[in-house]
């Protein structure tokens, strides 16, 4: 075997300065998750939760971001809604994705993110700007509480990536649901590692009635992938 061939290669085709981008932000968010680690609401004292997360990246993990840019390849993904942006480091897979699918076969990418803390959202444009235009140009960043804010102008959604508070995430699918095409699919992270968080919108989207059909994936802390099969359209 050469020795190309022995190593994976998900973001074949991707251009080498956004890689590089991606490498350093996954090594930023996982140093802060490092730093995180075992603590808790009294190691911060004084301080909200919100407050605490104000200058935390809180990335999807690089590989769960590989597969997702895959996944959004594999089903010629376009319309892509990302329910919690930060500082924009999963946006650029969904970008990556959307921007090669729509070249490949024709259409608009279009990535609606959201953010509700507006010094995240400053951040994130940086790091759309510094990939360059192919990125930043097809990213509409929601700024605002996206229970508001994805209510209007969304439609024939391919593929929406649940990466948001746990307890926002149920709030957030069934706004978007309405818009999602038959056969998109949503992403949720973490549902092992915070399956009692989840326990709502996992019981919402197991539900023997729903349109929904679901594979918790063995990633690091779990990941959700659901296929929007609805009876009725
Ligand atoms: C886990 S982080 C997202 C990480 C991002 N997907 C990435 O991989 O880079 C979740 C984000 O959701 C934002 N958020 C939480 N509640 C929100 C709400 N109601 N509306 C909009 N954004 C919200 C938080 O400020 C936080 O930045």
């Amino acid at each position: 075997m050469s020795e190309a061939a022995q190593v994976s290669n998900p973001l074949q085709g991707v251009p080498a300065h956004i890689r590089s981008i991606l490498s350093r932000l996954h090594c930023l968010s996982s140093e802060q998750e490092e730093a995180l680690e075992g603590k808790g609401a009294d190691d911060f004292p004084g301080l909200t939760f919100d407050d605490v997360m104000r200058d935390k990246f809180i990335a999807l993990e690089e590989d769960k971001s590989q597969y997702v840019y895959q996944l959004c390849r594999a089903i010629n993904a376009k319309t892509i809604v990302e329910a919690g942006t930060s500082f924009g480091v999963s946006t650029i897979y969904l970008a990556l994705a959307a921007t090669a699918n729509a070249a490949a076969t024709g259409g608009q990418a279009r990535i609606i993110a959201t953010e509700n803390e507006p010094t995240k959202a400053v951040k994130a444009r940086e790091h759309w700007r510094e990939c360059g235009d192919e990125i930043s140009g097809v990213i509409e960043l929601r700024e605002g509480d996206l229970r508001e804010t994805l209510k209007e102008n969304l439609e024939n959604v391919d593929f929406l990536l649940l990466d948001i508070w746990c307890p926002m995430a149920l709030p957030t699918l069934q706004v978007v649901q309405p818009k999602l095409r038959y056969g998109a699919v949503v992403v949720t992270d973490n549902t092992i590692g915070a399956i009692e968080l989840y326990k709502d919108l996992l019981a919402y989207i197991r539900d023997p009635d729903s349109d929904f059909i679901n594979a918790t994936l063995p990633f690091h802390k779990g990941l959700e992938v659901s296929v929007y099969l609805p009876k009725t359209k």
